[in-house]
């Protein structure tokens, strides 16, 4: 790829430096199959402010930890939400928390705060007990050293207890279809996103027509639940759960739909992947899974991890740390500049696309040494309150930050610990693991492993 000088077709002007329309056709293949190392590629050739050879919109991949700070956090006013990711993906959230902008998704997010309060996401540890517990019964009764695809056990995990916390159901019946119609229509928009030629919904391509069956399914299995939770107070026949507080808030219908989706779409696979990552992570690394397990079982000993041992496991929420380091599952954020800005000391106009990739501001030398090493150890002690620091960005940054940030550290935490106290994980081909950039970043063919039972555990 060259710097070069504006080519005479640019309409837009240029402000910072960029690949040349011969290098992006050229490169066509490698943005369709894996967009994450055409941007990585990207950015080792052309350094933290990248403008792509597109006429409209004018588009930036910024990297600079400063910069990518000043779009998420510092003037975040200045920029929304309306990009092809989001304008994808509402396809099947509609307007949630995730995908509304400006004045919509702040009411919004006033409205769903309270299912975030801390009283509900400490019920997290209840449901991923609950889960540990079964994951423990399905592994015991296999012969030991079974291989195991981890990716897939994880996923399950993660969508029980996101179930569990939010419709406070195990997801069989009419959440089960809800998840399954969500991830069809997921499959569906990532094609869409990826293909400026992609037809309108309304085309009956097979794409679309998948696309329409789930969302039909979804609003389907939406209607069903609400309208048997009303047959079931709260208070009398049950406990408040999330969506309880959110029929409260929106009073039902479609926005009370558009969270549970989003919910199901932001708080599942996101999770699934960072304990997936870790755990391959771990394999890579005996002396820190070791680490892990030893803490494990000095603060845990036989028992699964409550809330209560939160505090007391920071070894486990720094592993957890550094995979969201190293594979954030929200491998892309992006924004759409509603004013001029400078950013590096490039000017964005008004109208711009702007890029940001956790992965590769996460790898940025400035910030990270060594950063391709998996090192737990950054997050402990001093580093641990840093974690919010600038250029670590797996939830986000700003007010637009992960509102299930506490949730999912929670919850990953407590399993890691939990799982780590009675099995180890062994990769069966560690080398030929490959990450691929859909939603979230996830393991081309999935992760199988060994599952071995502790032998301390046996007695
Ligand atoms: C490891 C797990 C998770 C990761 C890596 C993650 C990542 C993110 C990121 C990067 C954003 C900001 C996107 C942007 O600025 O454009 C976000 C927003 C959001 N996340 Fe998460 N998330 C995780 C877990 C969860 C969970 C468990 C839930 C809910 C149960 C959730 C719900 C949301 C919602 C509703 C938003 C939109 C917030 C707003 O704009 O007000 N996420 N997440």
């Amino acid at each position: 790829m060259s710097k070069g000088p504006p080519e005479r077709y640019f309409r837009t002007p240029v402000t910072a430096p960029g690949p040349q329309g011969g290098d992006m056709l050229r490169a066509f293949g490698l943005i369709r199959t894996n967009p994450l190392a055409f941007l990585e590629q990207t950015w080792h050739e052309l350094g933290d402010v990248v403008q792509f050879p597109i006429p409209s919109p004018p588009s930036y991949l910024i990297s600079d930890p400063e910069a990518v700070d000043r779009v998420l956090r510092v003037n975040q006013r200045a920029y929304g939400k309306r990009t092809i990711q989001y304008t994808s993906l509402s396809l099947v959230t509609g307007e949630g928390l995730l995908t509304a902008d400006t004045e919509a998704w702040r009411q919004q997010r006033r409205v769903v705060q309270p299912a975030f309060h801390p009283t509900q996401v400490e019920k997290v540890a209840d449901h991923v007990a609950v889960s540990c517990a079964r994951l423990d019964g399905e592994w015991s009764a296999l012969p030991d050293g079974t291989v195991i695809d981890v990716d897939a056990a994880m996923m399950h995990t993660a969508l029980e207890v996101v179930g569990r916390a939010l419709f406070g159901t195990d997801l069989s019946g009419d959440a089960a279809t809800l998840a399954h119609a969500t991830l069809a229509a997921l499959d569906v928009v990532v094609g869409k996103a990826r293909n400026p030629l992609s037809p309108p919904l309304w085309v009956p391509t097979p794409g679309n027509l998948t696309l329409r069956r789930s969302l039909s399914i979804l609003d389907g299995a939406v209607e069903r639940m609400l309208a048997e939770r009303r047959l079931r107070p709260v208070g009398i026949e049950r406990e408040p759960d999330m969506l309880d507080l959110l029929v409260e808030g929106f009073g039902g219908g479609g926005p009370v739909r558009n969270q549970m989706v989003t919910f199901l779409v932001a708080g599942h696979e996101t999770v699934a992947s960072a304990l997936t990552w870790s755990w391959h992570l771990l394999d890579t690394s005996p002396d820190a899974a070791a680490m892990l397990r030893d803490e494990a079982l000095t603060v845990l000993g036989d028992r699964d991890a409550t809330f209560a041992d939160f505090p007391h496991l920071p070894y486990a929420r720094a592993v957890v740390d550094e995979a969201l380091r190293l594979y954030p599952p929200a491998w892309l954020i992006t924004r759409k500049a509603h004013e001029d800005d400078v950013l590096a000391g490039h000017t964005v106009p008004a109208g711009a696309l702007v890029i940001i990739s956790p992965w590769i501001v996460h790898r940025h030398p400035d910030l990270w040494p060594d950063p391709e090493r998996f090192e737990p150890s950054r997050f402990l002690g001093t580093g641990a309150s840093d974690s919010n620091r600038t250029g670590y960005l797996p939830f986000g940054s700003g007010p637009r930050m992960c509102i299930g940030r506490d949730f999912a550290l929670l919850e990953a935490t407590l399993i890691m610990s939990s799982l780590a106290r009675r099995w180890t994980f062994e990769g069966v081909d560690a080398a030929s693991v490959h990450a691929e950039p859909l939603v979230t970043v996830r393991p081309r063919d999935g992760l199988p492993m060994r599952v071995r039972r502790l032998v301390a555990d046996e007695g």
